[in-house]
């Protein structure tokens, strides 16, 4: 209806207003809770890109709307898929052990990815697909403009910073996404296959938690993911 509605205003020259219905007088913006679903709506039923067709579920993101910290991935596997969640396989386990060190829950922080459909077999996300996807992952960050953007992995990282740099390249420095400054770090996943690249995924994690102003995990005696 909203895509109706803004195809009907813009043919006939007038400005869309994403407002819902009635609050146009309050001038109410819409809270980012509301952006999100307002743009989830949007995706609906996404036939854009071929991987719909062997999708079980769109996987959106998920967790606070109003989060200072959103991560980002790469592509939903095959529990995401399945669930619907983002980040619930083992990279998921793991990412959640670093979001508990950083003294955070998954409740506080936001978590999605560049792109919104398993590919096949887990193989990597296509240019294309990456194009397509991008713009809804940009309304995504443009809607919450969270303090601080963690890209995991060099999906992450390239797509958001624009670049084909390696990702060990792009970590270790602090770079920025539409004036929000953005930490990349290896993917879980990387971690779980290569566990002595914690120490620096660590280093990375703890550069977010210094713009978030959080207390290091060992002044506050927390395991870190690493141990
Ligand atoms: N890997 C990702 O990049 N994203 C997920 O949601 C799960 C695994």
């Amino acid at each position: 209806m909203t895509r109706l509605r803004r195809i009907y205003l813009e043919s006939i020259g007038l400005d869309y207003d994403p407002r819902p219905p009635g609050s146009a007088g309050g001038s109410r913006p819409l809270t980012k809770e509301e952006g999100l679903k307002e743009l989830r709506e949007e995706l609906g039923d996404c036939q854009r890109c071929p991987l719909a067709r062997g999708r079980r579920n769109l996987v959106f993101g998920g967790g606070n709307p109003d989060a200072e910290l959103v991560f980002v991935g790469e592509a939903p596997g095959r529990d995401e898929d399945i669930s619907g969640v983002p980040f619930v396989g083992r990279a998921g386990e793991l990412l959640n052990k670093i979001i508990a060190a950083m003294g955070l829950s998954r409740e506080k922080v936001y978590i999605c990815n560049v792109i919104k459909c398993r590919p096949p077999g887990n193989r990597d996300p296509l240019p294309s697909e990456i194009e397509i996807c991008k713009p809804f992952l940009e309304r995504q960050l443009g809607i919450m403009g969270p303090r601080v953007i963690c890209a995991l992995g060099s999906f992450a990282a390239r797509t958001l910073l624009e670049t084909e740099e390696r990702i060990s390249l792009l970590r270790g420095k602090i770079w920025e996404y539409q004036g929000i400054p953005l930490i990349a770090t290896y993917h879980p996943s990387y971690l779980l296959r290569n566990p002595q690249a914690k120490r620096d995924a660590w280093a990375d994690i703890q550069k977010v938690m210094e713009i978030l102003g959080l207390p290091n995990a060992r002044e506050k005696g927390r395991p870190t993911p690493g141990q």
